[in-house]
């Protein structure tokens, strides 16, 4: 029950509402099921009993309570400590409270400098996040919605650097005609890589896909022998944190078979990609877990690479971030005129908000930035160091209970659990069937997949309020919902 001031007016009754609604809410998310009650189904089925559309209004608070009370039973608490789906973050209260007054100054950050605050805070983060990551020094970047249209901006500037090294103008010609452009990838990447490349046009024919192996990690020795064979120009992609596994591909050595290739076809004839959508923060580990950090060595020989926020840093959603070495190429690939758009002031600083395919857009920087103000490096280190304990620590319980295998060498923060089959179940539908049992238990929420061919089960630790605690509730929590299930007819 939230209580407001009668006296007050009808705005300020509206914000002392939400207020005291949200610190509820926040204060519910280690106890409250980790699921949503409903599905969307049975949302959508109370929104089609309103009205059709309404043809007049009510007031603010009246609406925003109704919001509350028809979409509460379907919210999942993805931010809370056992919430182990996909790769999920929580949200760091600071984190949070600057991501409300974004929308309270709601300034429209892709307009430079008719958002001064906006521009120069991002511009800040970014520097912070190059400099945690330990990324050369004259990267830029901007923030994007998520590492997928992280991976869009990065191989966006990508493919205009390289064909423009071959003589071609992408932004003026487009690509027909265009000299061949090949992207090499590990067999476990990201599927938003290659959603990118055919967002650009490259068509999925022209990724080469490299073995990977058994952790998902591609194979160096492949990629050499691939790379010898190109004379195109040519993407590699490399990938920090396989979303399965988490393992992390070997990016010294992918590197070294960059600079051999730009030695022998020259200096643009290859561009390193990297996607780090959550494992690039392995790197901020030092020094609380050098070996974690020790990971994603040489990342920063990249040319380009895609992160989020959103993810290990627990900033609200949505928070992505896409950095160059060199923004020239990003700038390129994403820039957009129109003599509106100027703000009449001059420029004093960088614009981030020209590098983004997005115009108009939320003024990201704020909580990014109040996130790393609020742990500073050392807490980053902390926190993600944390996350592998958590991880570890989950994995040696489930390890421990019979009828549960753990597939993945722990080494960040992801842990792959195969489940012996109840005799007569096919694999696929037990562990549907377990996935479904778990979320309506309510203690924890992780989500299937599958990996090397065998339906899995993937808990993700990425929340900054999981402790060891709530890892061995978790764990206890499959024993018990798999017992049940293997009891029932
Ligand atoms: C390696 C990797 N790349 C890209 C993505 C896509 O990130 P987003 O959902 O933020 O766009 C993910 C998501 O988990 C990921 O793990």
């Amino acid at each position: 029950m939230v209580v407001v001031d009668s006296e007050a007016s009808e705005d300020e009754r509206l914000w002392q509402w939400v207020a005291g609604y949200a610190q509820q809410y926040r204060s519910s998310l280690g106890v409250r099921p980790v699921a949503a009650g409903v599905d969307s189904r049975a949302i959508a089925q109370k929104l089609s009993e309103l009205d059709a559309l309404p043809q007049s209004g009510k007031p603010a608070l009246e609406c925003i309570q109704e919001l509350v009370a028809l979409a509460e039973p379907g919210i999942t608490s993805m931010s809370g400590p056992r919430f182990a789906g996909w790769v999920v973050g929580g949200t760091l209260p600071a984190a949070l409270a600057a991501d409300w007054l974004t929308s309270t100054w709601d300034q429209n950050a892709g307009v430079g400098e008719g958002a001064p605050a906006a521009t120069a805070f991002e511009n800040a983060a970014l520097a912070w996040v190059a400099a945690l990551l330990r990324l050369p020094e004259a990267v830029k970047g901007t923030l994007v919605t998520g590492a997928m249209s992280a991976n869009f901006c990065c191989l966006a500037a990508a493919r205009g650097h390289l064909l423009e090294a071959a003589g071609w103008d992408v932004q003026q010609h487009g690509l027909f005609g265009a000299p061949a452009l090949r992207v090499l990838v590990g067999n476990e990447r990201h599927e938003t890589i290659d959603k990118a490349v055919r967002l650009l046009g490259l068509g999925k024919r022209s990724l080469t896909c490299i073995e990977a192996d058994g952790q998902g990690r591609l194979r160096p020795s492949v990629l050499a022998r691939e790379l010898d064979r190109c004379a195109d120009p040519v993407v590699v992609c490399a990938q920090a944190g396989n979303v399965n596994s988490g393992s992390f591909d070997s990016l010294s050595e992918i590197a070294d078979c960059v600079t051999r290739h730009r030695e022998r076809h020259g200096p643009s004839s290859v561009w390193l990609h990297i996607d780090g959508a959550f494992g690039l923060w392995a790197r901020a580990a030092e020094p609380h877990a050098p070996a974690l950090a020790a990971l994603a060595d040489a990342a920063e020989r990249a040319d380009s690479w895609a992160t989020d926020a959103h993810k290990i840093l627990n900033v609200p959603y949505d928070s992505g971030i896409a950095l160059c070495r060199e923004p020239r190429s990003l700038r390129r690939a994403m820039e957009t005129g129109g003599a509106y758009l100027d703000s009449g002031q001059p420029r004093t600083t960088f614009q981030p908000g020209l590098l983004g395919p997005e115009l108009s857009r939320r003024a990201r920087g704020f909580a990014l930035w109040a996130a790393l103000r609020h742990l500073g490096a050392a807490g980053v280190s902390e926190l993600v160091a944390r996350y592998a304990e958590n991880a570890r620590c989950f994995a040696q319980a489930i390890g421990g209970q019979a009828g549960l295998r753990v597939l993945n060498d722990v080494c960040f923060n992801q842990v792959v659990v195969l489940l012996d089959a109840k005799a007569g179940t096919e694999p696929a539908a037990w562990t549907i069937q377990v996935v479904r049992a778990l979320q309506a238990e309510g203690t924890c929420y992780a989500t299937p997949s599958s990996w090397h061919g065998r339906p899995v089960i993937r808990f993700s630790f990425c929340n900054a309020t999981t402790t060891q605690e709530d890892a061995l509730r978790m764990a206890g929590a499959l024993g018990r919902v798999i017992a049940e299930e293997q009891a029932r007819e």
